[in-house]
């Protein structure tokens, strides 16, 4: 099994509104491996979203994280000022979000932001210091290697010139070149039509197999969690409720919330007759039941479930869930 680049360890972290602050994501635990794709999946306001922004500290700034450790490849992330912190994630760490267009600067032409990473990565060794020197062919390469064979043209272009679809495929060539060691990505294609979104889902998989780095895929979408990722874990109301291999989970789920996920999405897919959806809604963070957090909506909810909130039970395989109908909650 190769290293563990990221451990998270009992992260919370929340917003500070009018005095109080309250927590939307709690006691998130996982490992993310080298060379290894783990998806956070759960539907829209599970806190997906907060949890990598909270990783990568881009919570604005009413937002607050706490965790028991974060360690990035030896160094604890919790302990960096602000500045040592920009610099890792303008070396080491990279953020993908949904909508490619905050990642340039609107006033500078697509070969400006090329050539800023391979002059930022050229100390790296030789090769990196005679690609930032002779950029151009590189640059035009490193286009062709994410599907855009005109690179000489898109060069020349500023980011508006170009479509959702092909700016995405920029923003992948610019990590491409970038070589970090973390990749966290958001809902990274979300706004793109389905052919276009298949494409660009599979040069995500290529680049994190190139660079064999440590990949968090973050999605709503289970069709994408099983094409993509190695290993999931399934957010609910803030917490990981289900975790372990994409296949297995995917083949037998556990948790009863991952069970009603993978039903809608069969019947999103037509591949049952009917639409089955979890009925209820998720709870408000600020008024979370007081056991288990899906005990309102659960068909298999037992007393003791309306009192007690379950503790994680690992499971054989790498498997973990949080209910107490596995082990002894
Ligand atoms: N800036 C913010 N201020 C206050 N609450 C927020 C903010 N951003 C997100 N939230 C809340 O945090 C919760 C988790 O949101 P989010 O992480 O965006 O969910 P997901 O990405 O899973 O859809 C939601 O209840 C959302 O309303
Ligand atoms: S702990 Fe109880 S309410 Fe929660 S998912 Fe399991 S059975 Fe359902
Ligand atoms: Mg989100």
């Amino acid at each position: 099994m190769s290293a563990v680049t990221l451990t998270v360890r009992g992260l919370d972290a929340g917003f500070t509104m009018g005095g109080s602050t309250v927590l939307v994501v709690r006691d998130v635990n996982f490992d993310v491996r080298k060379g290894e794709m783990l998806g956070i999946i759960g539907e829209s306001g599970s806190g997906k979203t907060v949890t990598g922004m909270s990783l990568l500290r881009l919570l604005p700034d009413n937002g607050v994280t706490n965790a028991a450790e974060i360690d990035f490849l030896g160094v604890d992330l919790r302990g960096l000022s602000d500045e040592a912190f920009r610099e890792l994630r303008g070396r080491r760490l990279a953020m993908v979000f949904q909508d490619p267009v905050g990642a340039f600067n609107p006033a500078k032409k697509i070969e400006w932001h090329i050539r800023g990473v391979f002059d930022r990565s050229a100390s790296k060794s030789p090769a990196h210091a005679e690609r930032a020197r002779n950029w151009r062919p590189a640059a035009i390469q490193l286009l062709k290697d994410v599907g855009i064979p005109q690179g000489d043209n898109v060069l020349r272009q500023f980011p508006h010139q170009l479509s959702g679809g092909m700016l995405q495929r920029t923003l992948i060539a610019l990590v491409l070149a970038f070589e970090p060691e973390l990749i966290v990505a958001d809902e990274p294609t979300t706004n793109l039509d389905n052919i276009v979104e298949r494409q660009i889902l599979r040069l995500f998989r290529d680049l994190q197999r190139r660079l064999n780095c440590a990949f968090i895929f973050i999605t709503h979408d289970m069709s994408i969690a099983h094409m993509l990722c190695d290993r999931i874990a399934v957010m609910y109301a803030g917490r990981i409720v289900e975790s372990g291999p994409t296949k297995d989970v995917f083949a037998n789920p556990k948790h009863p919330y991952t069970q009603g996920l993978l039903a809608s999405a069969l019947a999103l897919e037509g591949k049952t007759d009917r639409l089955k959806e979890i009925p209820g809604e998720l709870p408000s963070p600020s008024n979370l039941p007081p056991g288990c957090l899906f005990e309102p909506r659960c068909t298999f909810a037992k007393p003791v479930c309306r009192t007690k909130p379950p503790g994680m039970t690992a499971l054989e395989g790498g498997r973990g869930v949080r209910c107490v109908l596995y082990g002894d909650g």
